[in-house]
């Protein structure tokens, strides 16, 4: 394998803590926060698979909605799933919690020691740019991250081959010699599949997913890509 000469994080989950959204969602539906909060995610990602694989044109699906909007739809779907009554401020508080989500408690000293390094780093997200740009200010991670590279600019959303092109394309670094970084198993097979080095934040103690290439390097937390890159 080659040198490490770049790394690329997904947001949600990785970086951003999606934990707060399922607060919020007990607190306005006591007793049902984790069900919508599963749910919702579930239907997000099922959504973003839907567009891409219906079309899959490298030149961007004609079914592409923004991530926002898939999201928004994911969340509607499943209050109505689960039969709980929704007004449009219930909704509209739950999606202003995915703008500013916090990061998890390593992340920014991670990338800290990362960026301080001179490796480039990178967010490669499903998330529109937006919602990236909101959630990184909010967290404090901005001046860590030379690009927020969201799948918006190519309307296909990962795994697509077209999404995970973008990271080679922007930084100007072979994607064997970047190092993708995902809490999600999916994405790291993905990303594995594409080319990438991988490192799986296991952040849920998951098993290993039972098809494709296991992940080069995995921990519970960022801490290991300090490990993995040495620095
Ligand atoms: C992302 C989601 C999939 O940030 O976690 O792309």
């Amino acid at each position: 394998m080659p040198p490490i000469q770049g790394l690329v994080f997904d947001a949600y989950g990785t970086l951003f803590d999606v934990h707060s959204i399922g607060r919020l969602a007990e607190s306005l539906y006591p007793g049902s926060g984790p069900a919508i909060s599963n749910l919702w995610r579930d239907k997000q990602i099922e959504y973003s698979r839907l567009v891409s694989l219906s079309d899959p044109a490298a030149s961007g699906t004609r079914h592409y909605q923004s991530f926002w909007e898939l999201t928004q739809a994911a969340l509607v779907y499943s209050l109505q799933r689960l039969g709980l009554a929704h007004t449009p401020a219930q909704v509209q508080a739950l999606m202003d919690q995915y703008a500013k989500l916090d990061a998890f408690p390593e992340c920014a000293s991670v990338l800290q020691a990362l960026h301080q390094a001179g490796l480039p780093l990178a967010i490669l997200s499903n998330g529109s740019p937006a919602m990236l740009q909101s959630a990184a200010d909010h967290a404090g991670l901005t001046p860590f991250l030379q690009h927020l590279l969201s799948v918006d600019s190519v309307r296909q959303f990962k795994t697509h081959p077209a999404a995970y092109a973008l990271a080679s394309q922007t930084l100007g670094v072979p994607t064997e010699a970047l190092l993708f970084v995902s809490s999600n198993g999916w994405d790291i097979m993905g990303a594995a599949w594409y080319g990438f080095q991988t490192c799986w934040i296991n952040r849920g103690q998951f098993p290993n997913e039972t098809i494709g290439p296991r992940p080069q390097h995995q921990g519970s937390s960022l801490h290991i890509v300090r490990e993995v890159v040495g620095v």
